[in-house]
């Protein structure tokens, strides 16, 4: 194997400003108090975790409550104008606990402000914000915050397009449970035609394998017994290692530690999705029989204008070969309604990809037109209106199909790892099968944590129900 230039560093001189902070809060009759908030994707929740793992680490603990936290943090998303709206509204209304409490800290991070025009914003217009910093600047949050805690204090706007290197050691502090998730890299190369994410969050870097490893054993040591591994694209971890690493690797190795678990892993792009990505999977006895593999567009016309990298027909033949190679593969996908320019005729072709491919389960989104992306600068003639009716038809088609799937499983006796209690009735557990499928539980929740068997007694467009054996 030739050598890796390490794409990271450690991260050890904030951990010097982490402890003058930690001193100083150990004076206080009571330990202050923070809140982290987050938006958007699993990325952004495993980032969280290494906010809460900072703030720990500085002697923080945790609240719900804004009016009685020194500290909010908001993690934001800038994936659909939607969640911007929402953030925005969320953020404003911080402006009371603030004037309740004028020494609280109000911090903005994450996606939606590696937009300029976004930190123009939070500048103008919400002035009660004391920091915002951007997703390079992750690492450097004990630094920042410090700044603030001094006592003439100014705003602090750190937001750069300057990626950096990865920053190996962050603290993390995952939320005690049953799942976790598991960073193997950041950033995205594909330039999707309507997606922001590779501005907000940079080109791709991929950790190295064995502090992944590391990790993995951390978690499953810790008692996980979920574990997803994240990144925007998994298919093309390794790419810039240059050094033969590839994603199935990443699987082999991690079924190889020892214990009862599930690994997952998203999201996957179909244009690097491989023959072996699906065989390992196979022969892994601990990966999921799930895959995520978002299809976006049924049109070749309109997957071009996406820049997806595929056709129809190629997406089909890649399902087909997934259900060759594990006929119980559970598979899901996401999609948009109303790419700029996509007539009715284009959008059937959706529908047929939806009666072909026959998903599981499906996130459907409206496209929602992003500043600076070549896709928001296509005519849009199609009203909202209309792409609402198209959406509509989707949802009822998906729906269909989705209970006709679980109904599949009435009467079949399947493994499911319980992760939780439950929010139907009198189904008190929560579990997922291997496949991600939801099933609803009654039974004792000393349980949770554990692999049962279970006998599907029911089903919905949304769920299961089951009895444990
Ligand atoms: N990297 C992942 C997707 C991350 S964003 C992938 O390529 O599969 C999650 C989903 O949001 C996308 O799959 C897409 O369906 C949706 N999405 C992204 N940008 C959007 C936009 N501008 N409007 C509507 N939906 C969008
Ligand atoms: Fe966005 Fe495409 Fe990258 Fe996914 S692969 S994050 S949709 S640009
Ligand atoms: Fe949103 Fe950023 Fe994830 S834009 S979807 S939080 S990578």
């Amino acid at each position: 194997m030739e050598r890796i230039e390490a794409p990271e560093y450690e991260f050890t001189d904030q951990f010097d400003i982490m402890d003058r902070i930690a001193a100083k809060n150990s004076l206080r009759p009571v330990p202050p108090k923070a809140k982290v908030d987050t938006y958007g994707c699993q990325q952004n929740e495993a980032d969280s975790e290494r906010l809460r793992g900072m703030l720990s680490r500085m002697g923080y603990v945790f609240t719900q409550d804004e009016f009685e936290a020194d500290v909010v943090v908001v993690n934001t998303c800038a994936v659909r104008e939607h969640a911007e709206m929402r953030i925005l509204g969320n953020v404003g209304a911080l402006s009371h606990a603030k004037k309740a409490r004028r020494d609280m800290i109000i911090a903005i991070c994450g996606c939606m402000v590696q937009q300029k025009h976004m930190v123009e914003k939070i500048k103008k217009s919400y002035p009660y914000v004391d920091l915002v910093f951007g997703t390079h600047e992750l690492q450097n949050f004990p630094e920042l915050l410090e700044r603030l805690l001094k006592p003439k204090r100014r705003r602090v706007f750190s937001v750069s397009d300057a990626q950096g290197r990865i920053s190996e050691g962050i603290p993390v502090h995952r939320d005690r449970g049953v799942k976790a998730w598991l960073s193997v890299m950041y950033g995205c190369n594909n330039f999707c035609s309507y997606c922001i994410v590779p501005y907000v969050r940079g080109r791709e870097r991929s950790r190295l394998p064995e502090n992944i490893f590391a990790e993995a054993r951390e978690i499953i040591a810790s008692g996980y017994r979920d574990i997803t591994l994240l990144g925007q694209n998994v298919n093309s971890y390794g790419k810039d290692l240059n050094s033969g690493v590839d994603f199935a690797y990443l699987i082999e190795e991690i079924n190889k530690i020892e214990g009862e678990f599930v690994i997952r892993f998203m999201t996957s792009h179909p244009k690097d999705a491989t023959r072996r990505l699906f065989e390992t999977m196979a022969s892994c006895e601990k990966a999921a029989r799930h895959i995520h593999l978002p299809f976006q567009a049924g049109n070749n016309r309109v997957l071009k204008a996406m820049n997806r990298g595929y056709t129809k027909e190629e997406y089909l033949d890649l399902v087909s070969m997934a259900r060759e190679i594990m006929p119980d593969i559970v598979l899901t996908s996401d999609v948009i309604v109303g790419f700029p320019g996509e007539t009715d005729e284009e959008f059937e072709d959706t529908l047929d990809v939806l009666e072909r491919a026959r998903f599981d389960s499906l996130f459907t989104f409206i496209y929602s037109k992003r500043k600076g992306t070549p896709a928001a600068d296509l005519p849009d003639p199609f009203t909202r209106q209309e792409k609402q009716v198209r959406f509509d038809r989707l949802l009822e088609l998906q729906n269909r199909i989705s209970a006709e799937k679980h109904a599949q499983y009435v009467g079949k006796t399947v493994r499911v790892l319980i992760d939780g209690e439950g929010e139907s009735g009198e189904y008190n557990l929560s579990s997922r099968t291997s496949g991600g499928r939801l099933v609803h539980l009654m039974g004792d929740k000393a349980l949770i944590g554990s692999f049962v068997d279970v006998e599907i007694t029911d089903s919905t467009t949304w769920a299961l129900f089951g009895n444990i054996l």
